[in-house]
C-alpha cells in the first residue's frame, strides 16, 4: 500500500491510532487524587523526640536545624501539640549527663532514670499517645557503643543482651507502650519478649530495628546526643550497607523471636530493603528517616536550593510507596501541619 501523504499514513499520531493516553488521568487535580497510589497520614509518623535534664530547656541541635533537645516540663508541650496534631506515636531518646555514663550502661535500667520519669510525665499528661523508647547502650555507655566493650575492644553480644533485658524491663515498668531496640545484638529480641512476658508485660510490643546499617547518615544524632563512638565504627553489629539478602535474615530472626513490627534504617538510600522487607513479611514496616536525611533536606532548603516542604513530601511519599506503613521522621510535625 502506498499514500501520496506518507507522514499521515505512519504517525502514530493519526485519530484514533493511540489507544493508551496516560495523560488523560493526569489531566485535573481531581483525576489525579483519584488515581493517587500512596497517601501519606500522620497517623503515619513516629516523631523521634530528645529529652535533656533541666527545666525551661529547649536547645537545637546543630547539625539538625528546627529540632531541638528539651527538658522534661517542655518536651511534655511538644508532645501534647504532636498529639493534637495527629501524631500518634513519639519515639524517645535521651541525653545523658557524661557523669552518669560507664562501661556497661546502668544509667538505662535506672527506675529514676531520665527515659523511665519521661515515659511516667508522658504516660499521665497524654496518656492516648503511642511511647516507644530506644533499647540500646549507646548513650548511656562511657564508650559510645550500643554493647559492652571487652578489653581487647570487641563488642560482647551475650553480656549487651542482659543489660538490654533490664533496661526494657524498667522502661515496661514506666508505663511504655513499645520497646525498640536499635543495637543489633543477636538475639535481644527473643530474650527481651521472653523476659516481658514473664514479668506481665505481655502488651508491651515490640518494635524491631532489624536491618539497621552501619550508616554515615546517623552523625547528626550522635551530635544530638553526643553518643558518637569513642573508638572505632559500629560496622560488627550494624550491617553493611552492600547487603540486601542479609536484611531478609535479619528480618526473619526477629519475627521467628517475636517482633511485632520490623524496621529498615536508614530510609532514603534503602528504598530497595524497605520493598524487599515488605515482600517478605506480614508485619507492619517501618522505615526510620534518620537525622542525616533530614539534615540534608534542611541544609539545601535553607540556602534556598530545594522547595523544602515539596521535597520533604515527596521524600516521605517515596518511603511510603516502597512500602513502609510507618515512618519515624524528625519532620513529623511539620508533615502533621501541611497535611491538614
Ligand atoms: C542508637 C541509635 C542511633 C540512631 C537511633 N538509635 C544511632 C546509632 O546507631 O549510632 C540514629 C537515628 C538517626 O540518625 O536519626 N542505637
Amino acid at each position: 500500500m502506498s499514500s501520496s501523504n506518507p507522514a499521515a499514513d505512519y504517525s502514530i499520531f493519526a485519530q484514533g491510532s493511540l489507544s493508551h493516553r496516560p495523560r488523560r488521568l493526569r489531566r485535573t487535580d481531581a483525576l489525579r487524587r483519584m488515581v493517587q497510589e500512596t497517601q501519606l497520614s500522620a497517623n503515619d509518623l513516629i516523631y523521634p523526640l530528645f529529652v535533656m535534664e533541666g527545666e525551661g530547656q529547649k536547645v537545637e541541635v546543630s547539625s539538625m536545624p528546627g529540632c531541638y533537645r528539651f527538658s522534661l516540663d517542655l518536651l511534655l508541650k511538644e508532645v501534647a501539640e504532636a498529639f493534637s496534631l495527629g501524631i500518634k506515636a513519639i519515639a524517645l531518646f535521651p541525653l545523658v549527663a557524661e557523669a552518669k555514663k560507664d562501661a556497661t550502661g546502668t544509667e538505662s535500667y535506672n527506675p529514676e532514670g531520665l527515659v523511665q520519669r519521661t515515659v511516667r510525665a508522658i504516660k499521665k499528661e497524654v496518656p492516648e499517645i503511642v511511647v516507644i523508647t530506644d533499647v540500646a547502650l549507646d548513650p548511656f555507655s562511657s564508650e559510645g557503643h550500643d554493647g559492652i566493650v571487652a578489653e581487647d575492644g570487641t563488642i560482647l553480644n551475650d553480656a549487651t543482651v542482659e543489660v538490654l533485658v533490664k533496661m526494657a524491663l524498667s522502661q515496661a515498668e514506666a508505663g511504655v507502650d513499645m520497646v525498640a531496640p536499635s543495637d543489633m545484638m543477636d538475639g535481644r529480641i527473643g530474650a527481651i519478649r521472653k523476659a516481658l512476658d514473664a514479668e506481665g508485660y505481655t502488651d508491651v510490643s515490640i518494635l524491631a530495628y532489624s536491618a539497621k546499617y552501619a550508616s554515615a547518615y546517623y552523625g547528626p544524632f550522635r551530635d544530638a546526643l553526643e553518643s558518637a563512638p569513642k573508638f572505632g565504627d559500629k560496622k560488627t553489629y550494624q550491617m553493611d550497607p552492600a547487603n540486601a539478602i542479609e536484611a531478609l535474615k535479619e528480618i526473619e530472626l526477629d519475627i521467628a523471636e517475636g517482633a511485632d513490627i520490623v524496621m529498615v534504617k536508614p530510609a532514603l538510600a534503602y528504598l530497595d530493603i524497605i520493598q524487599r522487607v515488605r515482600n517478605a513479611t506480614n508485619l507492619p514496616v517501618a522505615a526510620y528517616n534518620v537525622s542525616g536525611e533530614y539534615a540534608m533536606i534542611k541544609a539545601a532548603g535553607m540556602k534556598g536550593w530545594i522547595d523544602e516542604k515539596k521535597v520533604i513530601l515527596e521524600t516521605l511519599t517515596s518511603m511510603k510507596r516502597a512500602g513502609a506503613n510507618l515512618i519515624l521522621t524528625y519532620f513529623a510535625k511539620e508533615v502533621a501541619l501541611m497535611l491538614k
